[in-house]
């Protein structure tokens, strides 16, 4: 579903808006409705070009943002006849030096998500070249451009944006009138390609079309998906043109539209402070929004806000409703006190009418989701702890076996201690299944996959190390519960799409235990969108069981992965922890032995797992205190889903 900010839709007001976003911008629930959105509208300009008679050409980009868009296009060929037969397509960029066959390569990229499963002529295809020798370079650039060119131009030309405001991989520094050449990669973008470039190093060059290359392009969609790129994409749209953003020159293009979804736009001024740009339509989320906003503005705490404060800073139209500021300023201070609790499962025989869950059931049966073996503990370890003191029936749920997160050094040095046990004491009775994992180890190229034996290795890893933290934590054995979900197993970062297989275990195991409570984890910007998809099971298992009667007092509490934490006025439930505690939850994280020190998959994030856990909870408690709550060590945060049926 596309969505509208706050603002009144005046026509003067457009105007306004169009001062500060300076790209047109379109926003979404979530990246599946846009990407559809942008693959129907790919659809409908080669079919417009097919019944001319003529070709259409498209500019292709790689990385996670476009992945969507592709797989819609393959359903559109495969279910509604969407032919590529008329299509010449051009690829932004290629890594170099860089072979087409290894994995990371874009020719790799291309084929798996597009080509391998469309009609178009293998001819009529174009990603540059990562092989040829150097000095062939800057004339097989001209090539590249005049290829371009000769077939009328790009018709669309599709990108995503780095953290660093690249397009392709036009870094910081590139021009305008840049052309398709060989660049460096910026330290930052190589960073974040690490991820699939597991224990090898990232290239320092890629070749990419230049800005003037992709500004030629008639029409452009650039995309953004993720909280992770809130940030730039603000600066994308309402910034000044500079070299230093190499996306703001997509300012000057007449028809360029940014497509976002809800978390990638959230620091457009039209979401974070509507009340800068225009008339709102206020409600209560967005009126406690904006006395945050300017309590953190002016340093002030809540309750010291005074009338002037509202009316020097565009926030005149609150008080006009309210009596005065103070009163303003109690009510959402009350708001946002009730959402403090240290009885995360509620607290017994208290009143619970502005408590954020309920006192009865004392005790709690709660199931904790973990996509990953170690999510709980390090989104939500110090609630995990508190649950389980206050005496509820905690069961931990990993969802999927994480396999692919371990280091092939920590594998071998297992399988060498299983065959040196079995040798040494005879009671491994066939110890050649181990030989072969040992040999499939050390011959294992980089980038390629895992053999079956290597993968269980592997997830057993993380089973024992999940097992140790949650009985760290406190809870036994028997509550401890591995689904080892199928669409996971497929021994790479590319997964498959959530099936009914998937959804089935997961309803198996809410209803064997029918909990009144469920955590579950809402963070989206995990990097190979496991978390995604593992939510997405939780919330098609819960319209599953939606009929049976214990359902309607099921709860559904969501928590932020490791990566990002919510804003203070989207929290409805902040547990605080104590110091004692934080050290406790720090120590259930190190059982994950196999993510400490460097994980395979940090992120795009150079601290550990513990100590982003603990500057994220650290920094929530102080952004309560700043408001002028109370001063805590740590606060945990959550927000309740509410289904309709409820
Ligand atoms: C890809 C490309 C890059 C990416 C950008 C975003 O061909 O040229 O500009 O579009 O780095 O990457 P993701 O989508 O992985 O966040």
């Amino acid at each position: 579903m596309e969505i509208q900010s706050h603002l009144l839709e005046h026509t003067h007001l457009k105007f306004l808006l169009k001062d500060v976003e300076k790209i047109p911008v379109r926003v979404w629930d979530d990246n599946i409705d846009a990407s559809k959105h942008l693959a129907k509208t790919i659809a409908l300009a080669i079919n417009q070009k097919q019944q001319q008679g003529t070709h259409c050409v498209l500019g292709l980009a790689t990385g996670s943002t476009p992945i969507k868009v592709y797989e819609e296009l393959v359903r559109l060929h495969k279910e509604e006849g969407l032919s590529f037969a008329n299509v010449y397509t051009f690829n932004l960029d290629e890594y170099f030096p860089m072979q087409p066959d290894a994995v990371q390569s874009y020719v790799y990229f291309m084929n798996d998500h597009l080509f391998n499963h469309i009609d178009i002529p293998k001819e009529n295809i174009h990603i540059p070249d990562g092989t040829i020798d150097m000095d062939k370079i800057p004339s097989y650039c001209e090539y590249y451009e005049e290829k371009i060119q000769s077939l009328g131009g790009l018709d669309i030309q599709i990108l995503g944006i780095g953290r660093t405001g690249h397009i392709g991989f036009n870094e910081p520094g590139s021009w305008e009138t840049s052309k398709t050449r060989l660049v460096r990669l910026d330290n930052l973008t190589r960073q974040d390609a690490q991820n699939d470039f597991i224990n090898q190093e990232v290239p320092y060059r890629a070749i990419t079309m230049g800005i003037d290359t992709i500004l030629k392009a008639k029409a452009i969609y650039i995309m953004a998906w993720g909280a992770h790129k809130a940030s730039i994409v603000k600066v994308a749209v309402e910034d000044q043109i500079s070299s230093t953003v190499p996306s703001t020159f997509l300012q000057t293009h007449e028809n360029t539209h940014f497509l976002l979804d809800r978390s990638a736009a959230a620091e457009l001024t039209r979401f974070n402070t509507p009340w800068l740009v225009g008339i709102c339509k206020w409600n209560d989320d967005l009126i406690t929004k904006a006395v945050i906003w300017l309590s953190e503005k002016l340093a002030k705490p809540i309750l010291k806000l005074t009338n002037e404060d509202y009316n020097e800073n565009s926030l005149s139209d609150l008080i006009i409703e309210e009596a005065s500021a103070y009163q303003l300023n109690i009510r959402v201070f009350n708001r946002l006190q009730h959402t403090i609790t240290g009885w995360p499962g509620g607290k017994p025989n208290a009143d619970d009418s502005t408590r954020p869950e309920r006192a009865k059931p004392a005790k709690k049966r709660v199931i904790i989701f973990s996509p990953h073996p170690d999510d709980d503990v390090i989104s939500m370890g110090g609630t995990f702890l508190r649950l389980v003191d206050q005496g509820h029936e905690v069961h931990v749920v990993y969802q999927t076996s994480g396999n692919i997160a371990v280091h092939d050094h920590d594998a071998l040095r297992y399988i060498e201690f299983m065959s040196d046990l079995g040798q040494e004491t005879g009671i491994i009775s066939d110890l050649s299944i181990l030989d072969d994992a040992e040999k499939a180890m050390r011959k294992k190229k980089p980038g390629q996959k895992d053999t079956k034996t290597v993968l269980k290795v592997k997830g057993l890893i993380r089973k024992g190390e999940a097992r140790a933290g949650a009985r760290y934590v406190g809870i036994d054995d028997d509550h401890i519960h591995f689904l080892d979900m199928p669409f996971y197993e497929t021994g790479g970062t590319k997964k498959n799409g959530l099936g009914q297989i998937d959804i089935d275990i997961v309803v198996d195991m809410i209803s064997s235990i029918k909990p009144q409570q469920v955590y579950a984890a809402g963070d989206l910007a995990d990097p190979h969108g496991t978390h995604r998809v593992c939510l997405e099971s939780i919330f098609q298992a819960f319209d599953q069981l939606k009929k049976e009667k214990w359902m309607k007092d099921c709860w559904l509490w969501l928590y932020r992965g490791a990566w990002h934490e919510y804003p203070i006025d989207e929290i409805e439930m902040a547990v605080p922890i104590s110091p004692e505690e934080l050290l406790r939850k720090r120590n259930a994280i190190f059982m994950h032995q196999s993510q400490k020190d460097s994980p395979p998959f940090p992120g795009e994030d150079v601290r550990e797992f513990w100590q982003r856990a603990e500057d994220r909870n650290r920094e929530a408690a102080d952004g309560f205190r700043r408001l002028g709550f109370a001063e805590y060590e740590a606060i945990e945060a959550f927000r309740r889903w509410k289904f309709d049926w409820q």
